[in-house]
């Protein structure tokens, strides 16, 4: 089963993560390690192979792939040797990547890239091809009545004015040409009404949003616990420092809102209550992609006694972030493949912002996952490994 990955922000930290880590997987030169599709309860016949996955994508750069994955070598995001191993894999993919569409309408930008994703599916003769946006985080856009409706929303494409966000001009070209979309980031993507009627008409699978790889990841983790053993969480604080593009980025206040807001909703759905405090985000360029978390939580047990959590969480944030990525994409095409469409809900063990749904718990997605492989696998047992 050939299946596209079309990557929205293919030459960023993360894509270029994925692409490398694909090449290697399918090379041999790697193992699965972060891949959660080659867990034994996830993996099985219904999920492409690695060795199946075609990939291509938009950015608005032209950095050339090569080099930024000798600059994310350079940062120890990536192991040169990989790189340095796999020379013309990279040149095929640098083939498949184009130059976002940037002008006319935004109705005519979004054809352009339905051309794109339908031309890149046809020319290697692929099953189908799925969409993940891992660009630039957003600001949230203005809102505008186009928001809400299909009908009024294609007029207004046809307008001078920009009425999408790009990473919802993505996924109105991928949905209405009949492609699973897929959002990594905390952008609007597919959060509008009129796009999820769109979706929905199309029969299309979607999912998001924003990867799980770190504090949110320690959160969906241990605020169940505190839940789960009746203790009162008095506040939690958290601050991030990252470098990057994506640091860099989000040093933008309306980008900043974006992420910090994804990375709320955990300890209010899973604790039933806010507790105080909050998450900051901060730049740091000398960290690149190797992100800092630090937590304190205080809390309260038996007759109020007051204690306390800290924890420092050092990850890379590319590592954790592209076999994610892979994950979702394999799981999203047999869904497709299934003939599932709309929301995938149980998908939101990925996602720091789930769609659709308030599990939170870590534990809880991962049973939810389990049972969605299953049934996608039709019962059959995992191949060895
Ligand atoms: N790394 C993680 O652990 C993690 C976790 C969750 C979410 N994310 C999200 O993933 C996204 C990517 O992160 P990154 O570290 O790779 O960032 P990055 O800055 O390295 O890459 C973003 C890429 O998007 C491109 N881009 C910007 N606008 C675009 C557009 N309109 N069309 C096409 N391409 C466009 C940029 O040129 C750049 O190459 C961010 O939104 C980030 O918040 C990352």
């Amino acid at each position: 089963m050939r299946t596209g990955v079309w990557l929205v922000g293919a030459r960023g930290s993360v894509a270029t993560t994925s692409i490398v880590g694909a090449l290697a997987l399918r090379a041999g030169l790697t193992g699965p390690t972060g891949c959660v599709t080659e867990l034994p309860e996830l993996r099985g016949p219904a999920l492409p192979a690695f060795a199946d996955l075609v990939l291509g994508g938009h950015d608005v750069v032209a950095t050339p792939l090569a080099k930024r994955a000798e600059a994310l070598a350079a940062v120890g995001v990536l192991p040169g040797r990989l790189v340095a191993a796999l020379p013309e894999e990279l040149a095929g993919v640098e083939r498949e990547l184009r130059p976002a569409p940037g002008d006319g309408s935004q109705a005519d930008r979004a054809a352009a890239i339905a051309r794109d994703l339908t031309d890149f599916r046809d020319r290697h003769g692929l099953a189908r091809v799925v969409v993940v946006n891992v660009s630039a985080t957003e600001p949230a856009p203005r809102p505008h009545p186009g928001h809400a409706d299909p009908a009024a929303l294609r007029a207004a494409l046809t307008g001078p004015d920009d009425v999408l966000p790009p990473s919802s001009l993505y996924a109105y070209a991928a949905v209405t040409a009949g492609f699973p979309y897929v959002d990594f980031t905390p952008s609007t993507g597919l959060r509008l009404p009129a796009l999820r009627a769109l979706a929905d008409a199309h029969r299309v699978p979607y999912a998001g949003h924003d990867g799980k790889t770190g504090e949110t990841l320690l959160k969906s983790v241990l605020a169940p616990m505190f839940a789960m053993r009746h203790l009162t969480v008095r506040s939690w604080s958290g601050i991030n420092l990252l470098g990057g593009g994506d640091g860099a980025n989000l040093a933008d206040p309306g980008a900043n809102a974006a992420k910090v807001h994804s990375k709320q909703r955990v300890l209010g759905e899973t604790l039933g209550y806010l507790p105080q405090g909050d998450t900051r985000i901060g730049y740091v360029e000398e960290l690149g992609d190797f992100k800092t978390a630090w937590d304190l939580v205080t809390f309260a047990g038996f007759l109020g006694t007051g204690m306390r959590l800290e924890f420092t969480w050092h990850g890379c944030d590319s590592a954790l972030a592209a076999p994610l990525v892979l994950d979702l994409a394999r799981l999203t095409a047999a869904a497709h493949a299934a003939g599932l469409s709309g929301p995938l809900t149980e998908l939101a063990f990925f996602f720091k912002d789930p769609l659709d749904t308030t599990a939170h718990s870590l534990a809880d997605q991962w049973t939810r996952l389990c049972d969605l492989a299953r049934r996608l696998h039709g019962g059959a047992d995992a191949p060895p490994s």
